[in-house]
């Protein structure tokens, strides 16, 4: 069990590396003041530029990735009967989502959550990649609103796992699935609020069908 607590501390540590927060400091910008407040890569794009929105997503997709991909391989070397590869990385890449929304470095006040989660299931369920950027692709385009896209796209993880992962689903997947569905829902109170309100951020260029 040794080696769950190292993936678990592990994907924590790296999670907290926030992206935003991390090349905002060298840039002298801390995008939690600015539009939506929000430590994430849609912010980034939204307050300073594509060029650093981008570092922001490559970080933050990159440290899920990592952390359910390559902590997982250190369990060989701490325990003679480690546990399965998928069960680590899902651990890992949970508790990186969790820093990456709560980041030790950075005062527990980071982002929601959506990069990294994107990271985490390209290495544990690469197979819910393409309907979860279909929902996240129609929501957005329909809609506008990057945060509708990204809560129905969490939301769609939970069936995507279920009917096209292997069978019968392991459990490490299934409880990954809906923690982070409810995961992603719970950081994006603030953008429900805002719609239901009627002053969500929108991204007009990313609305074809307007009405
Ligand atoms: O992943 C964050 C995105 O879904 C919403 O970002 O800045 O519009 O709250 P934002």
């Amino acid at each position: 069990m040794i080696e769950l607590a190292l993936v678990l501390v592990g994907g924590y540590l790296l999670g907290s590396i926030s992206g935003s927060l991390l090349l905002g400091r060298l840039r002298g910008v801390d995008i939690r003041t600015m539009g939506s407040g929000n430590a994430g890569g849609t912010n980034a794009l939204r307050t300073v530029g594509w060029q650093f929105a981008l570092g922001v997503v490559l970080i933050d997709v990159g440290k899920g990735a990592a952390a359910a991909g390559l902590l997982p391989l250190a369990a060989p070397w701490l325990s003679a009967e480690p546990l399965d590869f998928t069960t680590l990385a899902a651990a890992g890449g949970f508790t990186a989502v969790v820093g990456h929304v709560w980041p030790l470095y950075f005062r527990f006040r980071g982002g929601k959550g959506a990069g990294t989660a994107v990271g985490a299931i390209a290495v544990v369920a690469p197979w819910c990649l393409a309907p979860l950027l279909l929902v996240w692709l129609v929501t957005l385009i329909g809609t506008g609103y990057v945060g509708l896209a990204t809560i129905l796209a969490g939301l769609s993880l939970v069936p995507s796992m279920w009917m096209l992962g292997p069978a019968p689903l392991p459990n490490a997947l299934a409880a990954l699935a809906i923690a982070l569905a409810v995961l992603l829902v719970y950081t994006h109170r603030a953008n429900l609020a805002r719609m239901r309100a009627g002053d969500e951020n929108r991204f007009e260029k990313a609305r074809l069908l307007k009405r």
